[in-house]
């Protein structure tokens, strides 16, 4: 077998075999299958897609190669959870605290950003001091005693997925299903969760454009789960509009910071009250999806989350003077407020427009050794449904010049529309799977 051969049968639309796949994951896992062949490869299976057994077979074999935990050492139910990817998603920020501070162990492995969606990894590497690359042996120890451990793909957990996931978002080919399920299953499977709340996004901001083809990932993904003996439950969520009021890395780690001390945004608590209800069900705590909302409620309100996230902090070395004074994280050197030229309400806030223009301002990366400018991203003053009047500031650009921020300025504005007939809320969460 020769990867030539295998490039050849994908290229022309041919499904690949079990040994095909294990063939491709091993060799570009151990380096030889070079960077080229592999891009060549996953762009075959991005134009050409798989079948449901190839999509299978590509999970387990990325599963198999590197590590897999074992907690049942330290805890008889550890629920994991992942998102498809969004723009301004703070969730598992916000979430792992929470669900930890009710007695529920978190032990996560989060990636970084991928195409116009921002990574919880670079999020939390904005903490000075963060330490998202501990040891195994560490990680399970925080999770032991303390109760949360919030890492990136360190460990040597799923070594393929972390190589072709780079690459992904280096040839643009982020947006597959086949490559989104088994990168997430393979992750998931891998880190040693028994049960799985995902957040599957849905919407011009997300991977999956529309209803269908979140339907579509959700079923895939939960089908994979069950087969490992994973209970999995999808949470459809919205992605036309960023979720939030703030894109980009330090702006949403203090937003998070702000909701755990309890100064909601209403869309972030709709989806976060979701998604930790559904896994405080899955790790035992009670079925009465109301119940665990309000046991949500009542840590944010009583402090223990907020305690929860600066006993993380602490114990991956991030410097929780930060914490305690938001004002002291590093500001992006320039600030432009965009202003609305009319009255009337938010009709739509392109999540996709302003995802481009978050990587663009630094805040993602375009080539996978690109830096991360922590300080940029945007601020959404105004969110569909929100009154409006002429003049009043409708977002602000965070960048790294004057120069950049103007560049920037005519997209914020078009990703807006006003329109003159009130806007009603809706709720960001679609469908549970
Ligand atoms: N999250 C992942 O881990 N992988 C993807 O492909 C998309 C989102």
């Amino acid at each position: 077998m020769n990867i030539l051969d295998i490039l050849e049968k994908k290229k022309n639309g041919i499904n690949l075999n079990k040994e095909e796949i294990e063939f491709f994951i091993k060799g570009y896992t151990d380096g030889t299958i070079a960077d080229y062949q592999a891009a060549a490869l996953i762009m075959a299976i991005c134009i050409n897609g798989m079948n449901e057994e190839e999509i299978l077979n590509l999970t387990v074999a990325m599963t198999n190669s590197g590590d897999k935990i074992d907690f049942s050492d330290i805890a008889d139910n550890i629920v994991d959870k992942h998102s498809t990817g969004g723009v301004g998603d703070k969730v598992t920020i916000i979430l792992a605290p929470i669900i930890s501070a009710l007695g529920v162990p978190v032990a996560k492995m989060s990636g970084r950003g991928l195409g116009i969606t921002g990574g919880t990894a670079d999020k939390l590497a904005s903490i000075p001091g963060y330490d998202l690359e501990i040891s195994i042996e560490e990680f399970k120890k925080n999770v032991k005693e303390i109760g949360i451990s919030l890492i990136t793909q360190s460990l040597n957990l799923a070594p393929a997925d972390k190589k072709i996931y780079a690459l992904r978002d280096s040839i643009s080919c982020t947006n597959s299903i086949p490559l989104i399920s088994s990168s997430i299953m393979s992750k998931k499977i891998a880190s040693g969760a028994n049960a799985i709340v995902l957040d599957v996004t849905c919407g011009n901001g997300a991977f999956a454009k529309n209803v269908i083809e979140a339907r579509e990932l959700a079923n895939l993904m939960k089908k994979i789960g069950n087969l490992a003996g994973k209970p999995t439950v999808c949470v459809l969520t919205s992605m036309e509009e960023p979720l939030g009021r703030f894109v980009g890395n330090i702006l949403e780690i203090k937003e998070s910071v702000e909701f755990l001390k309890g100064n909601f945004e209403e869309d972030v608590k709709e989806v976060v009250l979701e998604i930790g209800s559904r896994m405080l069900a899955l790790a035992g705590f009670s079925n009465d999806f109301d119940y665990n909302k309000d046991k949500m409620l009542e840590v944010i309100n009583n402090g223990k989350a907020l305690e929860k996230f600066i006993q993380l902090v602490e114990r991956q070395k991030g410097d929780l003077s930060y914490i305690y004074n938001l004002d002291k994280f590093e500001k992006a050197k320039y600030v432009l407020p965009i202003y609305s030229d009319k009255d009337g309400y938010v009709s739509k806030l392109d999540a996709l427009t302003i995802g481009k223009v978050s990587v663009g301002l630094g805040a993602g990366r375009i080539k996978k050794e690109d830096s991360i400018d922590y300080t940029v991203g945007l601020e959404l003053c105004k969110k569909v449904s929100d009154k409006v009047s002429n003049g009043e500031i409708i977002a602000k650009i965070y960048a790294k010049s004057e120069e950049d921020a103007v560049k920037f300025s005519s997209q914020v504005f078009s990703a807006f529309e006003i329109s003159k007939d009130v806007v009603n809320y809706k709720s960001p969460i679609i469908e549970i799977i």
